[in-house]
């Protein structure tokens, strides 16, 4: 494989629900979810039963076909979205989701520029990579994609001046996630919608991370009451098998014409399938508000661990998508973490990410802080002693 996945020197073997086992029989506390990807927990029994039982009926199945199980996932899917956003398109990632997204923007408007955040994390492909912001994923691949441009974060007079004739939409995660768990103010994604209906810019939102009841509702734009024009959704979705969702309201989708897009794979009966299990698996179980009220738990947890620990500088975050910013380089934390049962995320250099399946429960969480609070002590008396190993 290629040499570009900072290696965890970690053999996953197997896991269910929030946890996983080493090839070692080793068990772990999974804060990563698979970069939030395993959101309805590791082999949710509803989405390997679904997998199972569509499997021998039939894998794959062109999208100028149509398919019973395909027409079930979109039904299911627009059931759920923000009222509004009546049609998708399919693909397998987040990038590419954010990828159709800066097509169909430019395509309904017939405009160029796409206004994205300083900060902002969309993908690695090249369209997204231009709406990302960090310059080491992307200065190595100019010239980029033309027209993107970036404003500071959480400031609306910037993006209010930012905005030109040539501007075709904005483009913002509700939270940012790779950018350090940033949860804007109160207020700004209100202004958002706000600018861009005055403008007559669309509004897009990157939901990949934050969406399907990751920030304690199904989505997070609906904690600021507002749809935005596009919405990318990715990771989760499909319950653990790849795919990319990039939902619109049906006259911007509308621009698109026969052949402007597509992609080989978008919306295989086995992926819907599965997406059918986790849409329903969502909602029966109420994951959306259990991750609202074990974030809430979480989040409490590791404010009392800053009170405790100096080198803790901030904890940030909503619902169960949680960051704790340190004073210091987090690699140490996160291998000694590991070596103690836990696996937590970086989102940055400085910053521990918390993405933990949904079904986490409290006694789980209580594990994380006890390992957490033993390492952030380890790390402070080394760096009161001189001896950090970072
Ligand atoms: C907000 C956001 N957008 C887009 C992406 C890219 O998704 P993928 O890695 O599936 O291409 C990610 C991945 O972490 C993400 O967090």
């Amino acid at each position: 494989m290629a040499n570009v996945f900072a290696k965890k020197n970690l053999v996953l073997k197997h896991g269910k629900g929030a946890v996983v086992w080493d090839i070692n029989g080793k068990e772990y506390v999974d804060c990563t979810g698979s970069y939030g990807v395993a959101l309805l927990g590791h082999c949710h029994p509803k989405v390997v039963a679904a997998i199972c039982e569509q499997a021998p009926k039939l894998i794959s199945c062109h999208a100028s076909f149509y398919n019973d199980k395909r027409s079930e996932f979109l039904q299911k899917l627009i059931a759920i979205a923000p009222k509004g956003l009546n049609k998708a398109f399919l693909s397998n990632s987040g990038a590419e989701a954010v990828e159709c997204a800066i097509k169909l923007a430019r395509k309904f408007t017939g405009k160029p520029e796409i206004i994205a955040m300083m900060g902002a994390f969309h993908g690695k492909t090249m369209g997204a990579l231009s709406a990302t912001w960090d310059k080491k994923y992307r200065e190595p691949f100019q010239p980029l994609v033309p027209e993107i441009k970036h404003v500071p974060p959480d400031n609306l007079d910037k993006l209010r001046e930012a905005i030109t004739e040539k501007t075709a939409a904005v483009l913002a995660e509700p939270v940012r996630g790779e950018g350090g768990i940033r949860v804007p103010p109160e207020g700004f994604l209100k202004g958002l919608r706000e600018i861009c209906d005055e403008k007559h810019v669309l509004l897009m939102f990157d939901e990949v991370q934050t969406g399907f009841g990751r920030t304690g509702k199904l989505f997070a734009c609906e904690h600021a009451g507002i749809v935005p024009d596009v919405m990318c959704l990715a990771k989760p979705v499909a319950g653990g098998l790849p795919i990319g969702v990039t939902l619109a309201k049906e006259n911007v989708m509308s621009s698109l014409k026969l052949g402007e897009h597509s992609t080989t794979f978008s919306g295989s009966p086995l992926v819907c399938a599965a997406g059918c299990a986790a849409i329903d698996a969502l909602v029966e179980e109420k994951l959306a508000e259990r991750a609202a009220e074990n974030g809430k738990y979480f989040k409490a947890k590791l404010e009392q661990l800053q009170q405790k620990h100096l080198i803790v500088k901030e904890v940030r975050g909503l619902g169960l998508m949680l960051g704790m910013e340190l004073k210091y380089d987090v690699l140490n934390v996160i291998l000694k973490a590991k070596e103690r049962g836990i696996l937590i995320l970086d989102a940055g250099r400085n910053v521990l990410r918390f993405l933990p399946p949904l079904v986490i429960s409290k006694e789980q969480i209580d594990e994380v802080i006890a390992v957490l609070d033993g390492v952030l002590g380890e790390e402070e008396n080394a760096r009161a002693s001189g001896t950090p190993s970072n």
